[in-house]
């Protein structure tokens, strides 16, 4: 079980006056404060180029917590004793000499509590300053005492196979890789850590979890949303990078890795079982097929929106958002058919997803189970007809359904199919921590199964590049969606063409 740590910790975010300090960061630490998991000594400690008081700089982080805390607005008692932790140190990040200041803050507190403290460097940066930060940190002595120092990188973690080997090379140099938590916040989920629960502890789900049972697996991460300022980051990404690459692929290793022989570490820090998780998805990532230009012709859609109405207003096309460039190619939809060769998964096809300014938000994995080997009904009998299909809802429902035929109530016997129904907010009452409160606090702890390991990163890599490649090539067809619908079709045909259709779940009355 995780314990709360009574080692005085300090959290120091480079980074810290962005917005993703703000949105996640500062309303994560605050609710682990209020929940009681923070350490009695605790500091968090915030840099960046801009020259803030600390004042301003507490207020920046309340602004954060009052808008997006699942908490809601702070109250003045609790904020007054939380604010108490907080402090703000400028300094220019590229230059080492300018990271004298952290070291002095970090030697007060320490000098204050009497004892060394954990310090946690939180890099919430763009990606182009990983490396910098991470050596000016070593220059600095700031991780002398290994055990005592982790560092915290947020994706992307590279921009292609070989950024990726270059930034684990010079981490790996410089740090052991227990201290090292490479972030990918669709792990810290309540809904996906249940993935782990649902299939390794439930023993009626093995027999059927293989290619003799299971037709098909879906998983679509669609977005209405559009760029929200993020439109220079995203241009130089695309859908392939920033969701396929990291999220998407994560939801796949937990649906088709194999039982690891044992989940949590009984005594964090000790990642053993952590290891043993990133192991069995490797393995995963290595068993993918790999694609040749034939079968990115056949098996890869990629597409960009157009402008069009979401929700009542007029959107703008990618082209034409804030920091994107006029005729940019970069993908704002990307769908993928996978294999995996290996005995369990031979044959069965993984359908993947993911777009922004789509008709719906949704996260939802797909299992569709085989046919029946033989229809008993006579079809008179078949109103409505699906095959067994076990559906995962990530966001914003959090459900599994497992659909079945069941008879209609009346003097006929009538088919249709119906759901039964594990819904989070009929089935729990207690609140559902958000993903960055979880990986904040096993950062804290020392456990690493959420996070992922450096070879897992660079075999998702390596399985997209030949894509990543193909795609360098501009699309002649963009944008080729509109705003508010599915995607382009060809990502329909990509499926349709195997005789299936992508999954939705009908939702705030939209289907
Ligand atoms: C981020 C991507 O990692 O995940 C964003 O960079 C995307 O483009 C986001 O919108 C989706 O996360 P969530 O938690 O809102 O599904």
């Amino acid at each position: 079980m995780k314990e709360i740590k009574s080692q005085p910790t300090i959290f120091v975010i480079y980074g810290a006056t962005g917005d993703l300090c703000r949105r996640k960061l500062a309303p994560a630490l605050y609710n682990l404060f209020l929940d009681g998991w923070m350490p009695d000594k605790f500091s968090i400690i915030g840099t960046g180029r801009n020259a803030l008081t600390n004042e301003e700089f507490k207020n920046k982080l309340l602004e954060g917590i009052n808008q997006f805390s699942r908490n809601g607005k702070a109250s003045d008692d609790k904020w007054k004793i939380f604010s108490e932790h907080i402090f703000y140190e400028a300094a220019d990040l590229n230059n080492s000499d300018s990271y004298q200041g952290i070291c002095n803050q970090i030697a007060l507190r320490e000098k204050e509590w009497n004892e060394k403290a954990y310090v946690i460097h939180y890099l919430a940066v763009a990606p182009t300053l990983f490396p910098v930060i991470a050596t000016n940190i070593v220059k600095n002595k700031l991780i002398e005492q290994k055990e005592n120092a982790r560092i915290v990188i947020e994706k992307p973690f590279g921009h292609d196979l070989e950024s990726a080997k270059a930034l684990n090379k010079l981490l790996n140099e410089n740090y052991n890789e227990e201290q090292i938590y490479r972030i990918d916040h669709y792990l810290g989920k309540e809904t996906v850590q249940n993935l782990l629960a649902f299939r390794f502890a439930n023993a009626i789900l093995e027999p059927l979890w293989n290619r003799n049972y299971i037709q098909h697996v879906q998983i679509s991460v669609t977005e209405e949303l559009g760029m929200e300022g993020r439109g220079e980051y995203y241009d130089s990404s695309g859908a392939m990078r920033d969701m396929i690459q990291n999220h998407l692929l994560q939801l796949l290793c937990l649906i088709a890795m194999e039982p690891p022989n044992n989940f949590i570490a009984m005594e964090p820090p000790n990642n053993f079982n952590a290891a043993e998780i990133h192991s069995r998805k490797v393995d995963v990532l290595h068993a993918m097929r790999k694609f040749t230009p034939e079968e990115i012709r056949n098996s890869v859609v990629r597409g960009q929106y157009a402008k069009g109405w979401l929700q009542g207003k007029e959107v703008p096309a990618y082209r034409e958002e804030k920091g994107v460039k006029p005729g940019s190619s970069t993908e704002t939809f990307a769908a993928v058919k996978f294999f995996i060769d290996n005995w369990r998964w031979q044959g069965v096809p993984f359908y993947v997803r993911t777009g922004k300014r789509l008709h719906q938000s949704s996260s939802l994995i797909s299992i569709q189970f085989k046919d029946l080997p033989h229809f008993v009904f006579p079809p008179e009998a078949i109103e409505s007809w699906q095959q067994n299909r076990l559906i995962i809802s990530i966001q914003p429902e959090m459900s599994i359904r497992l659909q079945v035929q069941g008879k209609r109530p009346g003097l006929n016997m009538l088919l249709n199919t119906v759901d039964m129904v594990f819904d989070y907010k009929t089935t729990y009452s207690s609140y559902t921590p958000e993903a960055y409160e979880t990986l904040l606090l096993d950062v804290m702890i020392g456990d690493q199964t959420l996070f992922m390991r450096g070879d897992q990163v660079e075999a998702a890599w390596e399985l997209l590049m030949p894509i990543i490649h193909a795609w360098m090539k501009p699309s002649l067809s963009f944008p080729n969606y509109s705003a508010d619908s599915w995607g382009p079709e060809l990502a329909e045909a990509l499926i349709a063409a195997d005789g299936f259709h992508w999954f939705t779940l009908p939702m705030n009355g939209k289907n």
